[in-house]
């Protein structure tokens, strides 16, 4: 198979990075988990080493490293605006650790009430969950077996009484790379009046997003998974939220004037940036959303269809092995797998301990998702949760989940289908391997660092 591979505007960081393996020697890793963290890009790592002799603080201070770390700060938040497609004259850019922070800051300054409907769907990340269930009520769009829901669906739960005040959805499956059909759902949405919130974790490093173009309210990315791995994600949303009303976190820089008994909260966004800022995360997320922008999207959507049909062709010539999730549509390159009696955390072990593959297993943090793509019945969901609750952390349910980014190669996709048909076909060597109390397998000799629990 050729190695074909984008060449990207600068390379990631650890590309070359080689780590011990079951039996002695060593082999290069291959990361099939960027769809958790993505490596940083040379460029954004550059772009962090040319602040540092800058570094200050933001806002605050009246020297000349404070004012250009300032200046840096805000235009930041022209290359976001930029980067989404938002409009300046309507959006502001807050500068959260991540997609999870920026769903948390948006729900709260949404001023839901208990009673109000949000609509999402049974494809959602934790992060897109649990902050709507905390204030107000969930209507959930479910999916079918293959993972997937349509328009149609989204449109049914928009059109239920009582109507809802927010939708919030993926712009891509974290677990199984789906793509909803984002423009017509927020089409839909728009059309009835209800916010629309993207969560963009998923898709960003991967498409491009024009906020305005689809009717996108609200959209909220980690910098994490776009190459810029320094703790800034990004909440994009309408100035008009965060110019009123109490931040969620609440201290200095998110105000004009303090007494014992009142507060003159600041202008948007820093009403909504208490303490100092992240400037350096700022800084390289800014880097990594304008070196996406410049690259332009051509190659890189070229690069990942061939990744998705290589992806595709490998997994189905492994014996026993069953996918999760739509495979033909639509999609990104991710996969979410077992194998006929292996366990995931043993399979996920065997491909870090014996071929340098890295890849995640478990459920992703879209636990209602999975329990739906493995078929769980409600008891089983219940023993689920008895089981996390407890010790048996080996008896969770779970999948393998292999994910592609703009370095990986279609050799490295072919050296992960060739490592599953050696693990098919030597189910002996699983005597090799000891599960611990967090459900990971290692090597029983101790040879090797044990993976980290999955959940
Ligand atoms: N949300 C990240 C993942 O899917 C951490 O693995």
């Amino acid at each position: 198979m050729a190695n074909a591979q984008v060449v990207p505007e600068s390379p990631l960081v650890g590309a070359d990075v080689v780590v011990p393996v079951l039996g002695g020697g060593q082999r290069r890793y291959v990361d099939l988990d960027t769809a958790a963290t993505s490596s940083a890009s040379a460029r954004v790592v550059l772009a962090v080493q040319e602040f540092l002799p800058w570094y200050s603080s933001v806002h605050r201070g009246a020297g000349a490293k404070s004012q250009y770390a300032s200046a840096r700060y805000e235009e930041a938040r022209a290359s976001l605006l930029a980067f989404v497609g938002a409009d300046p004259a309507t959006h502001v850019v807050l500068f959260p650790r991540n997609t999870t922070e920026a769903l948390n800051t948006l729900a709260f300054r949404l001023d839901l009430r208990p009673d109000d409907v949000v609509v999402t769907t049974a494809v959602e990340h934790h992060a897109n969950l649990l902050p709507w269930r905390r204030h107000a009520r969930l209507r959930v769009v479910d999916v079918d077996a293959r993972g997937t829901f349509t328009v149609d669906d989204v449109v049914a739960a928009l059109d239920q009484r009582p109507a809802p005040r927010v939708l919030a959805v993926t712009g891509a499956s974290n677990v199984t790379g789906w793509v909803p059909d984002l423009a017509a759902i927020a089409a839909a949405a728009r059309a009835r009046g209800v916010f629309v919130v993207v969560d963009a974790a998923q898709l960003a490093p991967h498409r491009p997003i024009d906020v305005t173009a689809l009717g996108v309210d609200a959209i909220a990315l980690s910098g994490h998974k776009v190459h810029s791995p320094f703790g800034a994600g990004a909440l994009v949303a309408p100035r008009r939220l965060f110019d009123r009303g109490e931040p969620m976190l609440v201290g200095g820089g998110a105000v004009k004037a303090v007494s014992f008994d009142d507060v003159v909260w600041a202008d948007a966004p820093d009403r909504d940036e208490a303490g100092s800022p992240n400037v350096l995360g700022a800084v390289a997320l800014a880097a990594a959303a304008d070196e996406l922008r410049a690259a332009g999207w051509t190659r890189l959507l070229a690069h990942e269809r061939a990744l998705v049909a290589a992806l595709d062709a490998e997994l189905a010539s492994v014996p026993g092995l069953h996918r999760y999730g739509p495979v033909a549509g639509d999609r990104l390159p991710v996969a979410c797998f077992g194998l006929d009696g292996v366990p995931h955390a043993l399979l996920a072990a065997r491909l870090s301990a014996e071929f340098a593959i890295g890849v995640r297993n478990g459920c992703f943090c879209a636990h209602p998702y999975m329990a739906r793509l493995l078929a769980l019945t409600d008891e089983q969901v219940a023993q689920f949760h008895r089981d996390a609750a407890g010790a048996e952390r080996h008896l969770l349910p779970g999948a393998v989940r292999a994910s592609a980014n703009r370095a990986t190669t279609l050799a490295d996709v072919a050296a992960l289908g060739s490592a599953l048909r050696v693990i098919a076909a030597t189910p002996e060597l699983a005597a090799r391997y000891a599960v611990d109390g967090h459900g990971s397998y290692a090597p029983s000799d101790g040879s090797l660092v044990p993976g980290a629990p999955s959940c």
